[in-house]
């Protein structure tokens, strides 16, 4: 009996089967109620008393192997099946790929975007490397004068000096150049400044720089357009307040605060227990930035202004750190849903 069963094993492991049918004939010889093995497991009450514990371990060994080799059948015939052309499962659930989400900027300048596009703004880019004429000179900063050390500056090239721009104002010079009022546009882009990285500035930011120039445009149109926007942005109970301020391409120009979102005006934390952050810079542009630009003062007068879009998205979204904005930390950026 040990020799029998011992040759099973050895012809159940040098088994092969290609199709379903032989291992069907497999599972009938080895396994099925009148197969082999059951019928081995039948004899074993016949094995004398002394050899029962040898033959059964054998036995069970026996038994193991040719279940072992019927699930491994299985699965190379479902592989073979799988592969196969023309056998393909379409109603099988496709593998799950990991899903990217928008970037919390990207979300809040869209959204600035579409506010500003209800009311008739449309949207042009300009370039991130930019003349001295176009980031300074044109926007009336005079030759020399210590208002260019407001914006630490990346230069790439000396005589002609080219830069990274500080600002997105360059656009308004290179728009106004290009076209006649009336010019109701935003610019959203990059810009670049020489500062030290901490949780509040970085290097790299984000502005979006607002232009309208037309016949008789007025401050009242500018806080008007404004109060619109933090309404749409931080929600209808905001309040707007305009402080004076200086800018040389605006004149007069203003910083504007909003009424803190978080305590409502009460006083906390991200407010200072002020009651008010601010957000941006404006004014009316400068007649000689007109001039520079060859739009006639006389006829024409406008408003501009500058946002960080950093700055707003920290606020929008409770966000005390702005460097978590450039890590890509997935963890943080799966948490913004993109609505715009
Ligand atoms: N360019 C200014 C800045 O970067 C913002 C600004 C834009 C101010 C337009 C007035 C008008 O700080």
């Amino acid at each position: 009996m040990k020799e029998k069963i011992e040759h099973l094993i050895r012809e159940i492991e040098s088994f092969r089967a290609d199709t379903e049918a032989q291992m069907e004939d497999f599972r009938l010889k080895y396994l099925s109620k009148k197969g082999m093995i059951p019928s081995l497991f039948g004899e074993f009450r016949n094995v004398p008393n002394e050899q029962k514990r040898e033959v059964g371990v054998l036995l069970n060994t026996l038994k193991t192997k040719a279940q072992e080799q019927i699930e491994r059948f299985k699965a190379q015939l479902d592989e073979k099946e799988e592969s196969s052309e023309g056998n393909i499962d379409l109603t099988r659930p496709a593998n799950w790929s990991n899903a990217g989400s928008r970037h919390p900027l990207s979300i809040v300048r869209n959204e600035i975007i579409d506010i500003f596009g209800r009311i008739g703004f449309t949207v042009a880019e300009g370039p991130e490397i930019e003349d001295d004429f176009h980031n300074f000179t044109a926007l009336n900063f005079p030759e020399e004068h210590p208002a260019r050390d407001m914006q630490d500056t990346f230069f790439i090239e000396k005589d002609p000096d080219i830069a990274l721009r500080t600002h997105t104002s360059s656009v308004q010079v290179r728009t106004m150049e290009n076209s006649k009022p009336p010019i109701r546009m935003i610019f959203p882009g990059r810009v670049f400044r020489n500062e030290a990285i901490s949780a509040r500035a970085h290097c790299i930011f984000h502005q979006v720089e607002g232009l309208y120039v037309d016949e008789n445009v007025s401050f009242a149109d500018l806080k008007q357009t404004l109060l619109y926007f933090a309404k749409e942005m931080f929600g209808e109970n905001t309040d707007i307040r305009l402080r004076p301020s200086y800018f040389p391409f605006t004149e007069p120009s203003a910083e504007m605060d909003v009424s803190c979102m978080i305590c409502g005006g009460k006083g906390c934390n991200i407010c200072k227990y002020t009651g008010w952050v601010e957000i941006l810079g404006c004014g009316m542009v400068d007649p000689n930035v007109l001039e520079s630009c060859g739009i006639d003062p006389q006829k024409y007068s406008g408003f501009a202004f500058g946002m960080g879009i950093e700055r707003i998205t920290m606020l929008k979204y409770q966000i005390n750190d702005l460097r978590l904005f450039f890590e890509n930390d997935l963890r943080f950026l799966k948490q913004f849903e993109a609505s715009y």
